[in-house]
């Protein structure tokens, strides 16, 4: 649509109101403005065009200066002191020779005049000009809305961005890091886990080819004697065998964690594969032990696992994997804190727990939910929870940025589902919704 001839806008509602006392006047005015594609309304005195413009706003008014009941100047007066009027252009008319009324008018606000008698192409091109500048004000007054609207998404979408960079990095650095020690634990844990039993067995040679030995030198040299009774054989023959069975056991646990982090740190982004997200949940639990045991007056977090029977999802592990560990270091600092609210023997009585339950949705979703006894959180809070760089903890705590990127992480790049209920002073629940067949994202 051009803007450059009012013609074009005989549809809209705008026009052009002509204030005159004189209907000649307003005739011939209505019959110029109308050839030149206006739409006119017309008034014969002030009070009726205050009336009309309080009705519609003009995009001009024409206003002659004498009229009885409320001259021009008083009409001008109370369209100015109006704010609803206040920026419509008043174009007065007034005759040739009538300077002070002029200079009046102007000072009233009025934007120009208009001489009588009306010389008509005077007349239109004054109209066309302030037409013109109508316009344009309308088009600023459009762009201006419009450039608000951009940066408002603009900065919508560079949080998003900043998001995203965050857990990338976060991922990369972490994941690059435990991985790269995950696999460096690899060759001295083989290493023991491989020789403990060869070491066993030795020394169950060794102990039996003693013992015969004993048996069978009846006389020990006084030496040998000494010595034997120095070691304290019988309790070393019995000690032994348990130390080593113990070793075995922690190089066991050591081998776990070492495969928990390296299937924590999975970072493939490239696509999704199957993934067990029991396995995910047990070793995400792992690596967040330390943080489970007892701790100053906070008895130690019982985890309850209550899982169904899952397929495989396909997703991206590692990330999957950071929803986790956001989540239950959520729960944890929310037992944390709800325990620091209470005594010792209170908190005996109310147990911490985690409770993790996965259950098959239907034949397309699969359901976590992870539910907490903690702090609780009241409702304003729980509307903010998802809001990039919201967070309730102290600084140096919390950068709120865990549940923006599990957001973030679940919806956007798993077109999955993140629901949380909470009461305060009882606990929260997070609800994850997966799909089982990963579309790209
Ligand atoms: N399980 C929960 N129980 C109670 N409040 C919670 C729970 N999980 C999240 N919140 C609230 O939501 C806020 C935002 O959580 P989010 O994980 O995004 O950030 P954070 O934990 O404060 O910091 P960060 O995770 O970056 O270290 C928390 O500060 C807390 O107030
Ligand atoms: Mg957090």
């Amino acid at each position: 649509m051009t803007t450059d001839h009012p013609m074009t806008n005989n549809q809209s509602r705008e026009f052009v109101l002509v204030v005159d006392d004189n209907p000649t006047n307003l005739s011939l005015l209505r019959q110029v403005l109308k050839e030149a594609g206006f739409q006119v309304r017309l008034a014969e005195d002030g009070k009726s065009a205050i009336e009309q413009v309080e009705r519609a706003l003009p995009i001009l008014i024409l206003l002659d200066v004498q009229m009885p009941v409320m001259d021009g100047f008083e009409t001008c007066t109370r369209l100015k002191d109006n704010p609803k009027t206040r920026d419509i252009p008043v174009i007065f008319m007034t005759a040739l020779s009538d300077i002070s009324n002029k200079l009046k008018g102007l000072s009233l606000g009025a934007v120009d005049y208009i001489t009588k008698p009306f010389e008509q192409q005077e007349v239109l091109a004054r109209v066309m000009v302030h037409w013109r500048m109508h316009k344009l004000t309308q088009k600023l007054q459009h762009l201006t809305e419009t450039l608000e609207e951009q940066v408002a998404e603009r900065t919508a979408s560079l949080q998003q961005a900043q998001i995203r960079l965050v857990q990338q990095e976060k991922l990369s650095t972490l994941g690059e890091l435990v991985a790269g020690v995950a696999h460096e634990m690899n060759n001295p844990i083989s290493c023991l886990v491989n020789n403990i039993p060869e070491a066993k067995e030795h020394i169950s040679t060794l102990l039996q080819a003693l013992a015969l030995y004993q048996s069978e030198v009846k006389q020990p040299s006084a030496l040998l004697q000494q010595s034997l009774e120095d070691l304290d054989l019988e309790f070393v023959a019995e000690d032994l065998p348990n130390l080593l069975g113990s070793m075995h056991l922690s190089t066991d646990r050591i081998k776990e964690i070492s495969l928990a982090l390296r299937t924590f740190s999975r970072i493939d982004n490239t696509s999704k594969i199957p993934f067990d997200l029991h396995q995910g949940l047990d070793s995400t639990l792992l690596i967040l032990q330390h943080r489970l045991k007892a701790l100053g007056k906070r008895p130690a977090i019982q985890v309850i696992k209550q899982y169904g029977v899952l397929p495989l999802v396909e997703c991206y592990p590692g990330q999957i994997n950071q929803v986790f560990m956001n989540l239950f270091a959520n729960a944890i600092d929310a037992l944390e804190e709800a325990n620091q609210q209470l005594g010792i023997e209170e908190n005996r009585e109310n147990p911490n727990c985690i409770t993790i339950t996965t259950s098959l949705k239907d034949q397309q979703m699969v359901e976590i939910h992870i539910a907490d006894s903690g702090i609780g959180m009241s409702e304003d809070i729980r509307s903010r929870i998802f809001d990039h760089s919201f967070t309730t903890k102290g600084i140096g705590k919390g950068t709120g940025l865990g549940l923006a990127i599990a957001h973030q992480i679940v919806v956007e790049k798993h077109q999955g589902h993140i629901d949380v209920y909470s009461q305060l002073g009882r606990g929260t629940t997070f609800v994850l919704t997966l799909p089982i067949h990963g579309q790209f994202g």
